[in-house]
């Protein structure tokens, strides 16, 4: 019997994730849960983001799911431990992933991190970057208004540009060579961050490297699927606002996104 992945995210940003793991792993059946009625997770509490998270999960463990996947940076920041450690299914997260890449991408050993307020203020990428390799220095910077910007969809016009201006100022006078995009939403406004760090600055999407750890993880469990012409199916979870997710999903990802169903977790 085929089983799922599970993807869970505070809202809609985490179809850039599932976008990735589809683009990676087209045989998956994916359910996908976004906790539309209590977004933003990036401005809450620990407890409060940990105690969603596991409701989150709880949800889609019905579902007979084989893997978990935190799509979410910011409840990967305050609980992925815990959550590995309580489930009985293997979980990945989005911290590690980008943190690997950045340490294995940068040569001035200088690394810029952005995320939201929890993300930054949690030091998730920076103690992940820090294990790796102890010598590189980090630089975080908490970016709260890009996610309503990119909601809005303004991802590439002046607003776009002078906020990313504002939000970067500093960490492009630490002379980065890699950048995570450590945030759902960042990867929408790889333009105009890219145009403001410089063609020098590697743009590091989390969400990308993310699906490279789940097929690594799936194979290293046998429980892969292997691509086949039959492509997978996806199915689409909200707490809140299917209509909203049905449209806004769209900027989000290139894959329909057109049945989706509202639950309570
Ligand atoms: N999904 C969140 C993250 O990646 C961003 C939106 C939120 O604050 O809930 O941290």
């Amino acid at each position: 019997m085929k089983k799922p992945i599970g993807i869970f995210d505070s809202g809609i940003g985490g179809l850039t994730v599932l976008k990735e793991i589809l683009n990676a792993l087209p045989g998956e059946d994916t359910i996908y849960l976004g906790d539309t009625a209590r977004v933003p997770y990036g401005t809450k509490s620990v407890e409060t983001v940990t105690r969603y998270s596991f409701e989150n999960a709880r949800f889609l463990l019905k579902f007979n799911i084989k893997l978990l996947v935190v799509a979410c940076n910011t409840a990967s920041a305050y609980c992925l431990h815990r959550l590995q450690q309580e489930l009985p299914i293997p979980v990945v997260g989005v911290i590690e992933p980008g943190a690997r890449r950045a340490v294995g991408i940068t040569k001035t050993k200088r690394v810029g991190v952005i995320g939201t307020e929890g993300t930054i203020r949690s030091g998730a990428y920076f103690d992940a970057i820090k294990a790796i390799d102890s010598s590189i220095a980090v630089f975080t910077k908490p970016c709260p208004m890009f996610v309503p910007l990119v909601e809005e969809g303004w991802t590439n016009n002046q607003m776009a540009r002078l906020t990313a201006h504002t939000y970067l100022r500093e960490i492009k006078k630490q002379w980065v060579d890699a950048l995570i995009l450590g945030c759902t939403h960042y990867p929408l406004l790889k333009d105009v961050i890219k145009e403001i760090m410089g063609k020098d600055v590697a743009l590091i999407d989390s969400g990308h490297e993310t699906a490279a750890a789940v097929a690594q993880c799936l194979m290293k469990r046998g429980i892969l699927e292997v691509a086949s012409s039959q492509q997978g199916s996806h199915r689409f979870f909200v707490t809140d606002s299917p209509d909203r997710f049905r449209q806004v999903g769209g900027k989000f990802m290139t894959a329909n996104v057109d049945t989706v169903e509202l639950v309570n977790v």
